[in-house]
């Protein structure tokens, strides 16, 4: 069947907003429309070159940002220590595992939600769900959750602002190796771990001046001065994705999703016969696809049909979410039947959404435990069944917040949990949970 960037309106979608101004949705859809891109066809390319290369075990993939989004917490700071923290994980994977990192930030786009339940309620009072700053406000009263289609304005300057800041970052300097120390983020530097990433940083000093008297410099090889970070999303609001959708006309007018350059399908949205698949099979981006323990071997097959029909390398990207308790009944089948049909993708490990608890205090949370138990399980089924594990994909912050419990760097209490529980949606790692769980992750890769 024909494709195009509305086609995906003839078909039955889920989890999506209803606008009750439709006459304002059209005129910011067609606002949209006449934007900017907020990424060149030609880095989804180069991302989806990369993800082949991950694919076949030659690199690896970090891909991890907030939850949500959201407008409230627009700021530097913000931004600067999920690079930081970013970077920071990089170097222990690369410098433990001698391999490349594909860095996917969950940034510069990630604002709309799926939700399990349309109603929320509250002591008695019940209001449609909060979906993502894209599309309504998180505030419990009845007007903060009407879906308002001016939020896609909003969600689109600040994607292109955030963006314009990683792009500064990665090419102005900011990264360079010879400030390996500098990334280190206050909260950190004084605990264990933080000694363990400046004893890290030392040796890398060490082998910059090495390099260095050997003529390789920051100046020579531009390497050594900058990095990439890309940016994904879930593209769960089409009308958002549609609008920024695009023919790359310099080279061969395939569809492009411009609003980031790399996106994915939820647990919820990936129905074979809905909206979000009919939508996915026409852009030309590396994509992703949630893969939850409800997921049948046959559907899994025609998904990778439907998505990737040319088994080309690099463009999907299957995200493994069972649960901790989950993963070893569930993965296994699924992993050794697209073995055994030679089917290209890249496997990675989301081990926080098949994880989620609510703690003896009241919160959302995830156990670091949990979350540690269901990446060795990845790790371990992939190397009996002779697969490559590509990559993680995490929610978490550059802050010290308190949302995930666990840990050695910082032991986070079901009591801890009210300090600093940030979050607009989901409970993300902090920046100490996520470095510490960095540095087991690079000892999994070697002992694949
Ligand atoms: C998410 O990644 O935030 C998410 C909602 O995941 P999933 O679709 O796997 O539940
Ligand atoms: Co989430």
């Amino acid at each position: 069947m024909n494709w195009t960037p509305s086609s995906w309106r003839e078909f039955p979608i889920k989890q999506q907003p209803i606008y009750n101004d439709k006459e304002a949705l059209k005129r910011v859809e067609e606002e949209l429309s006449s934007y900017p891109p907020l990424i060149f066809a030609g880095e989804a390319r180069t991302l989806k070159e990369k993800l082949a290369k991950v694919g076949r075990g030659e690199a690896f993939l970090l891909q991890g940002g907030d939850c949500a989004e959201s407008f409230a917490d627009f700021n530097t700071p913000n931004i600067k220590n999920f690079f930081k923290l970013m970077l920071q994980m990089n170097m222990v994977m690369m410098y433990s595992t001698g391999k490349p990192v594909v860095k996917v930030g969950r940034i510069a786009g990630q604002f709309a939600k799926p939700r399990s339940s349309d109603f929320e309620e509250v002591n008695g009072v019940k209001l449609p769900s909060y979906r993502g700053d894209i599309i309504n406000s998180v505030e419990f009263t009845e007007e903060a959750r009407v879906p308002n289609p001016y939020n896609m304005i909003r969600a689109y300057n600040q994607s292109a602002a955030t963006q314009n800041l990683l792009r500064a970052f990665s090419r102005g300097g900011f990264a360079d190796l010879n400030k390996v120390h500098q990334w280190n983020l206050d909260f950190i530097q004084d605990n264990e771990l933080g000694k363990k990433y400046q004893e890290l940083s030392h040796k890398i000093d060490n082998a910059v001046k090495f390099m260095s008297a050997c003529g390789l410099n920051s100046t020579e090889v531009p390497q050594l001065h900058q990095t990439t970070i890309f940016t994904s999303h879930e593209a769960l609001l089409l009308n958002y994705e549609e609008a920024l959708t695009k023919p790359d006309s310099e080279v061969d007018n395939k569809f492009y999703d411009c609003s980031a350059h790399m996106l994915w399908i939820g647990d919820r949205t990936r129905d074979l016969t809905e909206a979000h698949i009919e939508y996915f099979r026409g852009i030309s981006n590396p994509i992703g696809c949630k893969v939850g323990p409800t997921m049948q071997e046959d559907e899994l097959i025609e998904l990778i049909d439907a998505l990737n029909p040319n088994n080309e390398e690099g463009r999907l990207n299957l995200i493994v979410r069972m649960g901790a308790d989950k993963i070893q009944e569930f993965f296994p089948k699924l992993l050794k039947r697209v073995r055994d049909e030679g089917r290209n993708v890249v496997w990675s490990c989301d081990p926080m959404h098949g994880n989620v608890e609510k703690s003896s205090t009241g919160y959302k949370t995830r156990d670091f435990e949990n979350i540690l138990s269901e990446v060795e399980q990845f790790f371990t089924i992939h190397k009996e069944m002779g697969t490559v594990a590509g990559g993680i994909h995490l929610e978490m912050t550059g802050n010290d917040v308190t949302e995930c419990t666990g840990s050695a760097s910082c032991a986070i209490t079901a009591d801890d949990l009210s300090s600093r529980y940030h979050t607009q949606c989901d409970p993300r790692l902090n920046a100490s949970q996520a470095l510490e769980l960095s540095f087991m992750i690079g000892e999994m890769i070697n002992n694949q």
